[in-house]
């Protein structure tokens, strides 16, 4: 089986991410071999653990560990510190001292909360992140960003903290849902488009193959995790450069909130909000519009979604304002100049109100 491996550098927190079919019956091994031993804690959700926990649990033990499981109940919503702290009871009533492992089995909702609990708790733990989902294989699991959500808004708790491997399994992918694939894919594309031509036109020539989870997803994931190595390598607290890994969540997050959050995955959202700035660049002559049309035709043939919903300017405007980026109430945006090249740009709220009218039927008010 081959073994892919991609590398963060981040000095003395580098770590590695190992990309290998098969690999969760490595985990107890691999952990071992960072260093660590004794008691490990397994966080996941009862499906992921009902399919791979007992996996990862018999890998941890026959490799010495004195492994436990913690489980949180499966979805967004459960994303909180209610939650959290329900973790950070079991992780006491463990023992859980402040060498042992924590390993997040699961996607990028595990990831993210038993990320932030490994963080805190006894002011840090080793995080191990074991990715579940595609999204969470090619972004969640890699840089570090962890944390919980709170009732005003998504992802406000939360911190930096740097796992000491990822183990990703392409295996895993076969048991998950098709959309939640196809979803996944969407943040493939954008590394493509923000970084990578040569890794773009990949995806173009292999579109048609990719949902079926041969080699091809081995390479796009390796790729994609390379390109989010590199910006979290050269910016890892998002001061600059790291914000090129939100092009096309602008629009997308505005789209999430807008149309309830549920009626799109993030990645169907973040799909549409690549092509809407796509086009937002080739209206104000950043890029040729075939930029825009490559984009689009990938995103059709990978069956994700293109087309805006109809909302209000002013709600897309509204919704727009709360954005991370948005400094001195100025809207910026990742926009594109080439395949494999964007740039943050600051768009004025005229222009920007003209490009969503000229949207055809969508967004009129
Ligand atoms: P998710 O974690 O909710 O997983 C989606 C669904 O798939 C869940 O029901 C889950 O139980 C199930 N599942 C997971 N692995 C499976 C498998 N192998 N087989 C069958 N079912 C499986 O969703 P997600 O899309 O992975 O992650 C979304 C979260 O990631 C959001 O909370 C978002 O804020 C966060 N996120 C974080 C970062 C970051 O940098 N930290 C980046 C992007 C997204
Ligand atoms: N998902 C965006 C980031 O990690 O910065």
């Amino acid at each position: 089986m081959k073994t892919r491996k991609v590398v963060v550098a981040l000095g003395d927190r580098s770590y590695e991410i190992t990309i290998k079919r098969g690999v969760l019956d490595e985990a107890g091994p691999l952990v071992k071999g960072l260093g660590l031993t004794g008691r490990a804690a397994v966080i996941s959700n009862p499906l992921v653990f009902g399919l791979y926990g007992e996996q990862v649990l018999k890998s941890l033990k026959g490799a010495g560990f004195d492994a436990v499981s913690i489980t949180v109940p499966d979805g967004e919503e459960h994303k909180n510190l209610k939650e959290l702290s329900a973790i950070y009871d079991s992780l006491i009533a463990h023992k859980m001292e402040r060498s042992s492992p924590i390993v997040a089995l699961g996607g990028g909702v595990i990831g993210d909360m038993a990320g932030f609990a490994a963080a805190t708790f006894l002011r840090g733990v080793p995080c191990i992140q074991v990715p579940t989902t595609l999204l969470s294989q090619v972004d969640s699991s890699v840089g570090g960003k962890t944390g919980v959500n709170h009732p005003l808004g998504k992802n406000l708790i939360g911190s930096f903290y740097q796992p000491k491997a990822v183990f990703i399994d392409p295996d895993v992918l076969k048991t998950l849902d098709k959309r939640e694939v196809r979803a996944g894919l969407a943040e493939v594309v954008k590394y493509g488009v923000i970084r990578d031509k040569g890794f773009f036109e990949f995806l173009e020539n292999s579109s048609g193959k990719l949902t079926g989870l041969g080699p091809e997803i081995e390479e796009a994931i390796e790729r994609s995790c390379a390109i989010k190595a590199d910006v979290v390598g050269k910016d890892e607290t998002e001061t600059g450069l790291r914000s090129m890994l939100n092009f096309g969540h602008t629009f997308g997050h505005a789209i999430e909130a807008l149309s309830g959050y549920g009626s799109f995955r993030h990645g169907e959202a973040v799909s549409i909000g690549m092509v809407m700035a796509s086009s937002l660049s080739v209206a104000l002559g950043l890029c040729a519009p075939s930029v825009e049309t490559r984009v689009k035709a990938l995103f059709n043939s990978l069956g994700l979604p293109v087309d805006p919903p109809l909302i209000p300017v002013d709600k897309w405007i509204e919704s727009m304002k709360l954005d991370k980026k948005v400094k001195e109430g100025k809207i910026r945006f990742i926009l594109t100049e080439d395949i494999g090249r964007v740039a943050l740009r600051e768009v004025r709220e005229e222009e920007l109100r003209a490009f969503l009218r000229g949207l055809g039927a969508v967004g009129k008010a």
